[in-house]
């Protein structure tokens, strides 16, 4: 996830439980022009951040074949396909979900990038372009044709964007394709562990991507984990969040410059201090906070009255 999955929050999802990482999505013109933050966004620790697949996008042919040969050389365990942003900038020029009115396209640049590509390859996408057209079922079957090795499908269109719930029906009847033998995963609105037993209990997929939730909520890898396995849940005390958020902090401080790294943290704070009665003066101090010092004078005001507090578990993850 663009700004989200970078190296430091990604160990620490790993650390909690998450089995499959991915980088923020990198364009392919812009590995091509060697743009230095394009270049960066492909790096990852190679102790400690596997499997791992570096996320690629675009549209023209050479820029992916190129791009893919880039990510590659980076020796990540395999390369996904973004088919899936439905941002402006993104989707309008043909890239991400923009894709998803030339099916054609979509499946012979998917070739050419598999053909050039000595890893897996993997594709995220969306169910189709918008409410009349979702061929996700299609879709599936043809990239599956051309040799991808596993699918992500977040249940939305590219014109729902992030609106309305995800409809996991067609994830489910890709799944069901009695034609399908690659792994299928579902995306969308994943927010508790409750959730992903059931979503993968009812719609039957290889597993689930969890995007939003996850955001300053790490844990919920945790709490998946032991739910697949029919276990409680270990609530994670405030301790606990106010130490992984100062890791994270500082691991964004040093991937970052200190003042991306502080604003970028800010996204974070209500997932890490989530479902805190009474929180909300602090979580305001944190997104105003201007300094790193300000930052944990007010994780230490925050350990001072929250130490001991009782999470409802319910409740725990989003
Ligand atoms: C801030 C943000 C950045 C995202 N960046 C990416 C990205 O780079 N690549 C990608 O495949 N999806 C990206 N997504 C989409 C998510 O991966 C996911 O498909 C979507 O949020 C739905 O899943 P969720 O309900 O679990 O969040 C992004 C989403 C958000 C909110």
């Amino acid at each position: 996830m663009e700004a989200v999955t970078n190296p430091p929050f990604r160990k620490i999802c790993k650390h909690y439980g998450a089995d499959v990482l991915i980088s923020e999505f990198i364009s392919s013109d812009a590995l091509l022009r060697e743009v230095e933050a394009s270049k960066k966004k492909m790096m990852f620790d190679d102790k400690v951040e596997r499997p791992i697949g570096i996320q690629i996008f675009g549209n023209n042919e050479q820029s992916l074949i190129a791009a893919t040969e880039i990510a590659a050389a980076a020796q990540p365990d395999f390369i996904d396909i973004n088919w899936g942003c439905p941002v402006r900038k993104v989707a309008g020029k043909g890239c991400g979900s923009g894709i998803l009115n030339d099916i054609p396209k979509m499946i012979s640049l998917t070739k050419s990038v598999v053909s050039h590509c000595p890893l897996p390859v993997s594709v995220k996408t969306r169910l189709g372009y918008d409410e009349s057209n979702k061929p996700v079922v299609y879709i599936a079957e043809a990239l599956q044709d051309v040799g991808i090795e596993a699918i992500s499908i977040h249940g939305r269109t590219r014109a729902a964007m992030y609106k309305g719930q995800a409809d996991w029906t067609l994830i489910g009847e890709v799944k069901a394709n009695a034609r399908m033998q690659i792994p299928v995963f579902g995306n969308g609105d994943i927010d508790t562990a409750e959730k992903v037993v059931e979503y993968k209990n009812r719609y039957g997929v290889d597993g689930i991507l969890i995007g939003r939730a996850a955001m300053g909520n790490p844990f919920i890898f945790l709490h998946a984990q032991q739910a697949l396995r029919g276990e409680a849940p270990t609530p994670v005390s405030v301790q606990e969040r106010i130490e992984v958020c100062k890791q994270h902090l500082e691991g964004l401080r040093q991937w970052r410059t200190e003042r991306v790294a502080l604003l970028e943290m800010r996204k974070f704070y209500s997932g890490y201090f989530y479902a805190m009665n009474n929180f909300k003066p602090f979580r305001i101090r944190l997104v105003t906070a201007e300094s790193y010092e300000e930052v944990y004078e007010i994780l230490e005001d925050v350990r001072q009255n929250f130490t001991g507090y009782q999470f409802d578990l319910k409740q725990q993850d989003l």
